[in-house]
């Protein structure tokens, strides 16, 4: 059977990177994480104290970083420079920081570049915000991902209260907002539902309805 490349888009907290690892554990395709690659490069950045504002060095950065996006038994890990920083590209400080990251364009050239080679064969569900428009603007089928801010923040809540974290809903409801201004707003590739991507609204659907939904989808597909 033809092997097809899946582009998941949407706004942060709507369960994409769940939803598109499920996805391609079901359909035997490699899942691709494009946020992690920003948030890998946001974290060494903020970590070498160069912040992620100055785009000359933050392309510095990427040059010498060796980033790796690894698979151990269907978790997805991110190594970078042989450290496994799986949990620590999730801190909140990294997740604040992100998108000042992806608004340069030069780094968005080369991580897109990156994605391309990964997905060149086909077999990948891979997410982000600019895959069916930028990334891969010849998959065969485009989800985009929505929820109301208020639920996108409710699941984000129930998740860090799960894990056993400090959790306020008010702010994370402001910061979801804030991250999809920017990602909305920036000139290079913003998010934004590409005109064949079909949009699925998850607020009232689990993960598993969204899961099923679209592999009943891809299917009819194939
Ligand atoms: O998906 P995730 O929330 O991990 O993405 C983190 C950030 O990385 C996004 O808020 C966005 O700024 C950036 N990003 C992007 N393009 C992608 C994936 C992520 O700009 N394809």
């Amino acid at each position: 059977q033809e092997k097809i490349n899946v582009a998941i888009d949407g706004p942060a907290g709507a369960g994409k990177s769940t939803v598109a690892r499920e996805l391609a554990s079901r359909l035997g395709y490699v899942y691709i994480d494009t946020g992690a690659m920003y948030r890998a490069l946001t974290w060494k950045a903020l970590e070498s104290g160069a912040g992620c504002e100055d785009e000359a060095s933050l392309a510095d950065i990427l040059q010498e970083m060796e980033l790796e996006l690894r698979n151990n038994n269907g978790t997805p890990e991110i190594i970078v420079d042989g450290r496994n920083v799986t949990d620590e590209i999730r801190l909140p400080e990294v997740t604040n920081n992100v998108s000042y990251t992806a608004r340069h364009p030069h780094i968005r050239k080369y991580m897109v570049h990156k994605q391309q080679e990964l997905a060149a064969r086909g077999g990948t569900v891979m997410d982000g915000r600019d895959i069916g428009t930028a990334v891969l603007p010849e998959a065969e089928m485009k989800f985009f991902l929505n929820a109301t801010v208020e639920e996108r923040a409710a699941r984000r809540h129930e998740e860090q209260l799960g894990k056993g974290m400090d959790s306020d809903l008010e702010l994370l409801k402001s910061e979801i907002s804030r991250r999809d201004m920017l990602d909305s707003e920036r000139e290079t590739a913003p998010l934004r539902k590409a005109d064949d991507a079909e949009e699925v609204d998850t607020t009232r659907m689990s993960i598993k309805e969204v899961v099923d939904y679209l592999y009943t989808r891809i299917q009819r597909k194939l």
